[in-house]
């Protein structure tokens, strides 16, 4: 049976590795993230490295701060990396986000950022189409009803996470939208964007330039 932590930590721990004292790096949210935040926490205690970060989520907040990472909310230049998971990746570095709901910081984020390494188990690389993996859309609470109407125009059904009762750190909403397929995630990204009242959607497209993929025994890397 696989192991998806051990194929996650993997992934994290190599990622870790690249960063070096005075980096400014982002850091998005999530099980692998949690991963990275900890392996990144070891090297600053066992090596004293200096290492500023922006966080996309309250919870990786928490847990950079309890293991010795110095967290930022603003900062003029872009960061130097950012360090993010994935709910599905091509290998074109198309990426669903949002199972966390952490999709908005985590694109903006990633887009200040001069790279996105993106650490994923080997079950969130897709090879074929993105998709199968309902796609998180954050939403506006207001006139929810019509905003999800608007996006099933797009080919999608529409639920709203937690029935409406999830909220994200933004106080905002997420509609998990079901497509059978995503074959163009550039121009869905752009078409969902369109609709009023949405915030941003999950899915990031040309800001990946590195994925790990963490195997049972290491890691392969897919520079885009
Ligand atoms: C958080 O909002 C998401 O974008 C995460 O990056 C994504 O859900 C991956 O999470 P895991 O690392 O827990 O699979």
């Amino acid at each position: 049976m696989q192991d998806l932590e051990a194929e996650k930590m993997n992934a994290a721990k190599e990622a870790a590795k690249a960063v070096r004292s005075g980096m400014t790096i982002g850091i998005g949210s999530g099980s692998t993230v949690n991963h990275f935040i900890r392996a990144l926490g070891e090297r600053v205690k066992e090596e004293g490295l200096s290492v500023t970060c922006v966080v996309s989520s309250s919870q990786s907040r928490r847990l950079a701060e309890e293991n010795g990472l110095r967290v930022i909310e603003d900062i003029p230049e872009k960061l130097d990396i950012d360090f993010d998971g994935a709910d599905e990746a091509d290998l074109k570095g198309n990426l669903i986000k949002g199972g966390g709901g952490a999709l908005t910081r985590e694109k903006i984020v990633a887009y200040n950022s001069r790279e996105l390494w993106v650490m994923v188990d080997s079950t969130k690389i897709k090879r074929d189409y993105l998709g199968r993996f309902p796609l998180p859309v954050e939403i506006l609470p207001f006139m929810v009803s019509r905003t999800l109407k608007n996006l099933e125009e797009a080919g999608c059904s529409c639920s709203l996470r937690g029935g409406g009762a999830y909220r994200t750190d933004n106080g905002n909403v997420i509609a998990d939208c079901r497509f059978k397929r995503i074959d163009d995630p550039a121009a869905l990204e752009r078409r969902l964007k369109m609709v009023p009242g949405v915030v941003e959607v999950g899915i990031f497209t040309s800001l990946t330039s590195r994925i790990i993929e963490g195997t049972v025994d290491g890691v392969q890397v897919y520079s885009i």
